[in-house]
């Protein structure tokens, strides 16, 4: 029987990156983000290796994230892996400058959307318990601030500590969970952030070497599939070429 690994956010990035790992290893995917036509192109790609089921989810829906997992068929209604991925930075600008809607947003995908997604499938992984693994993909912003971070750091803090938590309530229970928190990768990540300005994404990953979402599905691959006895608690990782910078000091 396969294993199966439920990833939010697959239609781009990290977790289109991830859905194509685990397929080459013969895991079967569920797979859902906002949009559908690229969720059916990925299918189509992947369905030949592996089982692969498609819903087009917003995280931020409490009540169409339960009735997807309730409703998962064999051989998906079994889920051994859930990477919570779906995840998004607006308003790169100073805190004073954004719109509350971004604000709400950051956390109402981040945060509450993390939580809906992780409460409707712990059920799930604990059906099986030893091995399985919650995956929660967390940045360097939510442990080290940075201008225009405001928002969008403290919801990945919150992913870090959410993780910290459920470990402590399912150590006994065989279910690992683990915040990877990645740097700098391009992806489609700053196009989001800014409004869809490619010439800002583009200046921000030039002439330097960014992580790829490859760099990222490797990492969350070789958590999940680690010895049933290891928990990675925190997987920082940066480009090599990024580091922190000195603290900032106003100056008359
Ligand atoms: N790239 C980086 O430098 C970086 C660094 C650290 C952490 N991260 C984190 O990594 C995760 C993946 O980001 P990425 O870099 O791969 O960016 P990306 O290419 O923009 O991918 C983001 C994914 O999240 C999905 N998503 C966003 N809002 C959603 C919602 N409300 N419901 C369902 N899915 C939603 C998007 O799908 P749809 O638009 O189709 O819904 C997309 O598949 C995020 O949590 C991000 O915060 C990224």
């Amino acid at each position: 029987m396969s294993k199966v690994a439920f990833i939010t956010g697959a239609t781009s990035g990290f977790g289109r990156a991830t859905a194509r790992r685990f397929a080459e290893a013969g895991w079967a995917l569920v797979l859902s983000g906002r949009r559908l036509e690229r969720l059916e192109e990925l299918k189509a790609e992947l369905q030949d290796k592996v089982p692969v089921h498609i819903a087009a989810l917003d995280v931020r829906d409490a009540a169409a994230v339960k009735a997807l997992v309730d409703g998962l068929q064999a051989p998906f209604d079994r889920i051994d892996v859930l990477v919570n991925n779906a995840g998004l930075a607006l308003a790169p600008e100073a805190a004073q400058k954004v719109a509350l809607e971004d604000w709400h947003t950051m956390i109402d995908t981040n945060v509450t959307g993390l939580v809906n997604v992780t409460h409707a499938v712990l059920p799930k992984l604990l059906e099986i318990g030893k091995g399985t693994s919650i995956i929660n993909i967390g940045s360097v912003a939510g442990e080290w601030p940075y201008p225009g971070g405001h928002v969008y750091g403290a919801s990945k803090a919150f992913v870090k500590q959410f993780s910290f938590n459920l470990r402590c309530d399912l150590v006994s229970t065989g279910v690992r969970v683990t915040d990877i928190a990645p740097g700098m990768a391009e992806t489609e990540f700053t196009l989001v952030r800014t409004k869809g300005n490619q010439a800002a994404s583009d200046a921000l990953y030039g002439s330097t070497t960014p992580l790829t979402a490859e760099d990222i599905a490797e990492q969350i691959f070789y958590v999940a599939t680690l010895p049933d006895h290891i928990n990675i608690n925190r997987l920082e990782i940066m480009p090599s070429r990024q580091a922190w910078s000195p603290f900032a000091i106003d100056r008359d």
